[in-house]
């Protein structure tokens, strides 16, 4: 079987938010054909990977990807094709070395993630081997508790909801991942329920979650186990819950800035609002709590809540081994969030991965807020072993596609497929 790249093609296409991005085509010698999305953030950290746009205000308000794209058709072509599939770090290298800058800000990471990703996904079509064992090996067998993000706010609702990003639901009780999946869609129609009994907007921020006017960062909470009640199960024995607030979106001048409570916290403030919310609610995982710099506010948070619950640094780590290597030696979080496109190949964010889980530290695996109809997190998920994931709703298209790949999985796997439930997390669940 001949597995040489001998054609890539990119092009430009929608997100789910209406915003262009990079979908990549790759073709080898023995006529397998593979294709990939790439995703966009909206509440990016700034040290991620560099995201090409153009630019050209003419076009999508300069959020047009051609640039991405040429690069793709014609300077990674041109170096890529003749290259071996099977040699996906070779391949990865080559596209780093192409860019030549820490950030990859030359090509864009999103063209150098489509090309990894395209051609990772070729080379296991046509091994025949499916893309999680192919990533992952023959004993690969564990699903992940699909950590469900119901309800929305910061910039992901436009500022009109609550100042916390994301409050999900962590269904690990279950014994398996479709049942898992199906509590979590029940969950979320009671919670609909109950959200429209108090006259409340059900209108959904960018990843599915309901977004309504709240005047508090915990009334969310306060909905959501009302939510899972209704639905029949128990919060904390059955469902937990967590939160991304993604509070580097509203740190301003060295202080948390909470709009709808109309305050002003320090870091050692806002650690305390933790603690407290952390004591009310079955809470398991915090992601982002403090902001992507505040390097001492996050060693403060992990001394205090770091022994109960798993704290998850995305803007603060953006999939970066320096930046995680440096949370190892500083004792700041005990969790990465494990996002692709902050990188930008598929070998360096395997190697952030594997840098996580050798520490003893959790990886917790994400989609975009903004997506496409591609999985690839999905069976990443499962080759990797980390446990959990969150990509979004039980709803819209671009979320239920990952959580449908991972039904397929389970499927296929039979009777070897097990769920991952409590184990998911980094620290023993407190229920
Ligand atoms: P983003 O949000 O995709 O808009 O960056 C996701 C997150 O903060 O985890
Ligand atoms: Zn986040």
């Amino acid at each position: 079987m001949d597995t040489t790249i001998q054609k890539l093609h990119a092009r430009e296409i929608l997100d789910s938010r209406g915003n262009p991005t990079v979908e990549v085509e790759c073709t080898l010698a023995c006529g397998t054909f593979a294709r990939a999305g790439v995703p966009s953030g909206a509440s990016t950290g700034i040290h991620e990977a560099v995201e090409l746009r153009d630019g050209d205000k003419k076009r999508f308000g300069g959020k047009g990807v051609l640039n991405a794209v040429a690069n793709v058709n014609d300077k990674i072509a041109d170096k890529v094709i003749g290259m071996d599939a099977r040699n996906q770090v070779l391949i990865d290298e080559a596209m780093i070395a192409l860019d030549g800058t820490p950030n990859k800000g030359n090509l864009g990471a999103n063209a150098i993630l489509g090309v990894s990703l395209a051609v990772s996904r070729a080379m296991a079509t046509a091994t025949g081997i499916p893309l999680y064992r192919y990533l992952g090996g023959p004993t690969v067998h564990r699903l992940p508790v699909p950590m469900m993000n119901i309800m929305n706010g910061g910039v992901h609702a436009h500022w009109q909801g609550a100042d916390f990003q994301e409050y999900m639901i962590a269904p690990y009780g279950a014994s398996t991942f479709r049942q898992a999946l199906e509590w979590g869609a029940e969950v979320y129609h009671a919670l609909q329920s109950v959200i429209n009994k108090k006259g409340m907007s059900v209108g959904v921020g960018d990843e599915g979650g309901f977004a309504p006017h709240v005047s508090s960062n915990h009334e969310p909470l306060e909905l959501i186990v009302e939510g899972i009640n209704a639905a029949g199960l128990t919060p904390g024995k059955d469902v937990g819950v967590a939160m991304d607030p993604a509070s580097s979106g509203f740190f301003e001048d060295g202080k948390y800035l909470l709009r709808t409570e109309n305050r002003k916290l320090s870091s050692a403030e806002m650690v305390d609002y933790y603690e407290k919310l952390v004591k009310d609610f079955p809470v398991v995982l915090l992601e982002d709590g403090m902001a992507e710099d505040d390097w001492d506010g996050w060693k403060l948070l992990n001394q205090r809540l770091g022994g109960i619950i798993e704290l998850v640094g995305d803007d603060l780590f953006v999939t970066n081994v320096e930046r995680i290597e440096r949370g190892i030696r500083e004792n700041a979080a005990n969790a990465t969030l494990i996002k692709l496109n902050q990188i930008g190949t598929l070998t360096e964010t395997v190697a952030a991965t594997r840098l996580a889980q050798f520490h003893g530290w959790g990886a917790f695996v994400s989609h975009r807020s903004g997506e496409t109809v591609d999985s690839f997190i999905a069976d990443f998920t499962v080759g990797l072993d980390t446990g959990h994931l969150k990509t979004g709703a039980p709803a819209r298209g671009e979320r239920v596609a990952k959580y449908n790949q991972l039904m397929r999985i389970e499927e296929e796997l039979g009777s070897a497929a097990t769920y991952a439930g409590k184990d998911a997390f980094i620290r023993p669940v407190r229920f």
